[in-house]
């Protein structure tokens, strides 16, 4: 991780995109993001100085919040609260950036947001090397977006404790990461991450109605596959269906895509070749 200084601008509808201190206190101890984690977020990778899929993060962004009833977040001020972040940025390869809107401090109903840059780990090793993953049981059917949609399920919420525990579970059973699954019996997606399984020439991922969040870094990489004429295919997955792919990946803003090298303790080839070319394909995305 690179010593250079985060930057913050807050945004309101009030005073517009104003730049901040990120070492001073912002938020208060009331804020609903804080006391409820009642919020949404998003985290977008720049390279090169370009904020990638930046439309469909804010589109998600603008979901989240309908999913969740809050206000309609003024995309204009988070864009250019990005586009300021990066411009004020020092110069690196790879940034995230992060917008937040919170419910905003109790009472009033005025959301509070903020936009910043920071830079980004050097995630290369995961990209070439892979990564150990657990299925982990979400314990939630795949349904459970029609069925309880209360839940949230889909909705990237400030509510991460339980994604965060799940990572812990993983390190305590030797693994990095996790792939979350039905209590039914169907793939869901990571943390923090959709997964793609590889079968033959078809990309498959799992169909984004079953409560889990429709994956900016998945759709590229469908994408690049349709141009390299992969046909790709959204699915309701079954869990042994993991066992049987040619390859494995967990796909996220910022780390990109991940191979899989091991799942449930059982190691498990990677694909190196289209590794590299999605990788590639991913860091010269230029929007
Ligand atoms: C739960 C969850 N699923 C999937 C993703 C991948 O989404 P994206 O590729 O747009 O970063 C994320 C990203 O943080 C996530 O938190």
């Amino acid at each position: 991780m690179s010593s250079s200084r985060p930057v913050l601008f807050l945004v309101s509808v009030d005073s517009g995109c104003v730049r901040a201190d990120p070492d001073a206190q912002h938020v208060s101890v009331m804020d609903l993001g804080v006391t409820r984690g009642d919020g949404i977020f998003e985290t977008i990778s720049v390279c090169d100085g370009r904020a990638q899929a930046l439309e469909a993060h804010l589109d998600r962004f603008a979901r989240s919040a309908r999913l969740l009833d809050l206000p309609e977040p003024d995309l204009g001020l988070y864009r250019q609260g990005i586009l300021e972040a990066i411009e004020a940025h020092d110069d690196l390869p790879e940034l995230y950036i992060k917008t937040v809107m919170t419910r905003g401090i109790e009472g009033t109903g005025v959301p509070t947001g903020w936009v910043y840059a920071a830079a980004a780990a050097d995630f290369t090793r995961e990209r070439t090397e892979g990564i150990r993953v657990v299925t982990l049981d979400r314990g939630l059917r795949h349904d459970v977006a029609q069925t309880s949609p209360w839940l949230l399920q889909g909705a990237k919420t400030l509510s991460y404790a339980i994604n965060r525990a799940a990572l812990r579970e993983a390190e305590r059973r030797d693994a990095d990461d996790v792939i979350f699954t039905s209590s039914d019996g169907f793939v869901l997606e990571g943390p923090t991450a959709n997964v793609i399984l590889r079968k033959g020439d078809t990309l498959v991922t799992p169909r984004t109605d079953q409560g889990i969040l429709p994956g900016t870094t998945q759709a590229s990489v469908f994408e690049f596959a349709q141009a390299e004429g992969m046909k790709t295919e959204y699915a309701v997955i079954p869990v042994a269906d993991l066992l049987s792919a040619d390859a494995l990946w967990l796909v996220s803003s910022v780390r990109q895509a991940v191979p899989i090298n091991r799942l449930d303790g059982m190691e498990r080839a990677i694909d190196v070749e289209l590794s590299a070319q999605i990788t590639s394909y991913l860091l010269g995305r230029r929007d």
